[in-house]
């Protein structure tokens, strides 16, 4: 572990404006800086770097965070190799100490190591068995591939990871899934006779594994239980691998394999990902948003394919923005992405794309149109109200309004119709004022002190914890934050949010600080902030009253009666 103490001072030596600069090159724009997001396709800058802040924050796709994050975004390197980055550049030298740490993050730590060291494990054996290299072989893989995916081979047998690591009774090789414990008490290597498949993390840890079998035997996919580290529906197979391909095509595409991500990158096409066994959740495809404007869910042409098509339809549309494209690619019957690229290559494989896929709307329609007649009135009806509960998710502004005027006209019914028919208020927000529309729910009077503390981190010697009543996720961040400055009083915004990473609120946290992006550094909260305090106490009074009032006054003690009375 890298000490707390060692950042900070390394981010008060560096400039973020400076690492990113080298990088993508920055033009000034008033109080900050911009250029076009290297995290997403766009036309005019919206990605912000301030100087102030020492933070940066699209803008188009939201990607933010300090140098270091940036660092390990934009170089796709692990935590710790964008420090050790940043302090080359400065010349500093990252100590080496073991620094003191929460439980949490030595649990993260161990699993990380565990995981590692079955990689390499598994890695080397693969090396040594001439069944399994014969197998890939088989599969169309080159030794290549298999080093960029850093496949491995699990041997047969029940306790091979007890050679591997020195105590195979240590329940962190169970909590990372790596062994199993039955009910009689005994344990063994969850992976036998299998060839490995990493799922390696953003930041290029291991997290996961999923292993193959050789022959016919079930299951043939046996993965990683979930772990304090391995989230299914957060993280996708390949999504390491793919970031610059991602970027360089301008789409991605998601398959439902872990064969079908490696063949397609064997034949060139690098920019696929596969979910993990599970259905496509939201999560996934806003993480993908965030590398891309457009992507393509690829199916097999079975029912189940075009079953999953559907559900990754359902959770797109509360999350696809009118800049983004997400479409639908179904492979012919008995094909899967795999099969499909090894017998028609590349080329193939992208003529393919480019004839088929189906835009999420004409999808969307398609669907529900063939489930109603819509020569009838009874059809009609059917079909609108099949579709209302899906198009009203759409918060995308002009993508909302083209749905809903698709609807109508596919039943011959005035737009002002079906927006008096759906109760939606008229689609002028979609062009009148794009600025207003945009702008999110008032914020907590949490979330208002914690932009206001994250802005001006000095603030917080002005309040206590004792004021946070309440227990919503922006209380419990804005604590997080007071306790982190209580033990740390003179951090700044980008220092804050470093030392933020680790604990469980990080990505509000970090949210915070992008929305403080285009507050002026001479802004003087003050006043604001002793304003948000007041209604704090105000609040605390009042649910403080509600309490002691719902007591009946026999079981109230002398101290509650007086403190009562002071409140009234
Ligand atoms: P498929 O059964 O379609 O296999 O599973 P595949 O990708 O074509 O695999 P190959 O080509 O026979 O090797 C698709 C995905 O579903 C999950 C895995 O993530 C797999 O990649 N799966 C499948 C499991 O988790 N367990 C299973 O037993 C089968
Ligand atoms: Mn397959």
């Amino acid at each position: 572990m890298i000490p707390q103490d060692f950042i900070q001072s390394l981010l008060s030596r560096v400039d973020i404006v400076d690492v990113i600069d080298h990088r993508v090159p920055l033009k000034k724009a008033g109080a900050n800086y911009q250029a076009c997001c290297p995290f997403h396709n766009e036309k005019t800058p919206s990605f912000t770097v301030s100087p102030t802040k020492q933070f940066y924050h699209c803008f188009g796709c939201g990607a933010h965070g300090t140098a270091i994050g940036f660092l390990m975004e934009y170089a796709g390197l692990s935590y710790v190799d964008a420090i050790k980055a940043l302090a080359d550049q400065t010349g500093m030298v990252v100590p080496e100490t073991a620094a003191p740490n929460p439980q949490r993050t030595q649990q993260t730590a161990s699993l990380l190591e565990v995981m590692q060291g079955a990689e390499l494990y598994y890695r080397q054996q693969l090396k040594a068995s001439a069944t399994a290299i014969a197998y890939l072989k088989k599969r169309g893989l080159t030794g290549e591939i298999a080093a960029r995916f850093g496949l491995g081979y699990a041997p047969n047998g029940w306790q091979n990871l007890e050679a591997v690591f020195e105590q195979y009774a240590n329940p962190v090789l169970q909590e990372a899934g790596l062994v199993v414990v039955n009910d009689a008490g005994q344990r063994y290597d969850r992976f036998r006779d299998r060839v490995m498949f990493p799922i390696i993390n953003q930041k290029g840890d291991v997290i996961g594994f999923g292993g193959r079998v050789l022959d016919g035997g079930e299951p043939k996919y046996l993965n990683s239980p979930e772990t304090p580290l391995f989230q299914k529906g957060s993280e996708l197979y390949g999504l390491f691998q793919a970031r610059r391909a991602i970027r360089d095509a301008g789409r991605v595409i998601v398959v439902e394999g872990y064969m079908d991500v490696v063949a397609l990158a064997q034949h060139g096409v690098e920019y696929a990902v596969a979910t993990l066994g599970t259905a496509t959740t939201a999560t996934h495809i806003q993480k993908l948003l965030r590398h891309t404007d457009e992507v393509i869910f690829c199916f097999d042409g079975d029912s189940a394919g075009q079953r999953a098509a559907w559900r990754a339809l359902e959770h797109s549309l509360a999350i696809v923005t009118d800049s983004s494209r997400l479409g639908f690619l179904f492979l012919p019957e008995s094909h899967d992405p795999d099969s499909y690229v090894r017998e028609f290559g590349r080329a193939g494989f992208e003529e393919f794309q480019a004839r088929s896929v189906v835009p999420l709307s004409v999808y969307l329609f398609k669907q529900i149109a063939q489930q109603h007649d819509l020569m009838t009135d009874e059809g009609k009806s059917a079909f609108l109200k099949a579709l209302q509960p899906l198009i009203v998710q759409v918060t995308a502004p002009s993508l909302a309004l083209m749905l809903r005027k698709r609807a109508a006209e596919l039943v011959q019914i005035e737009m002002a119709e079906l927006t008096g028919l759906w109760n939606l208020k008229p689609a002028r927000t979609a062009f009148a004022s794009p600025a207003r529309a945009k702008r999110p729910a008032p914020a907590s009077i949490s979330r208002q002190l914690l932009r206001m503390v994250l802005f001006n981190p000095a603030l917080a010697q002005q309040m206590s914890e004792e004021l946070l009543t309440q227990n919503d996720s922006d209380t419990q961040t804005l604590r997080e934050v007071l306790v982190i400055l209580r033990q740390h009083p003179h951090l700044d915004t980008a220092m804050l949010i470093e030392q933020g990473r680790h604990q469980a609120h990080a990505a509000t946290i970090q949210q915070c600080g992008a929305e403080i992006m285009d507050w002026d550094a001479e802004f003087d909260v003050a006043p604001e902030f002793n304003l948000a305090l007041d209604q704090l106490r105000a609040t605390g009074k009042q649910s403080r009253m509600q309490i002691l009032a719902q007591k009946s006054l026999r079981d109230l003690t002398e101290a509650e009666k007086k403190e009562l009375q002071q409140l009234r």
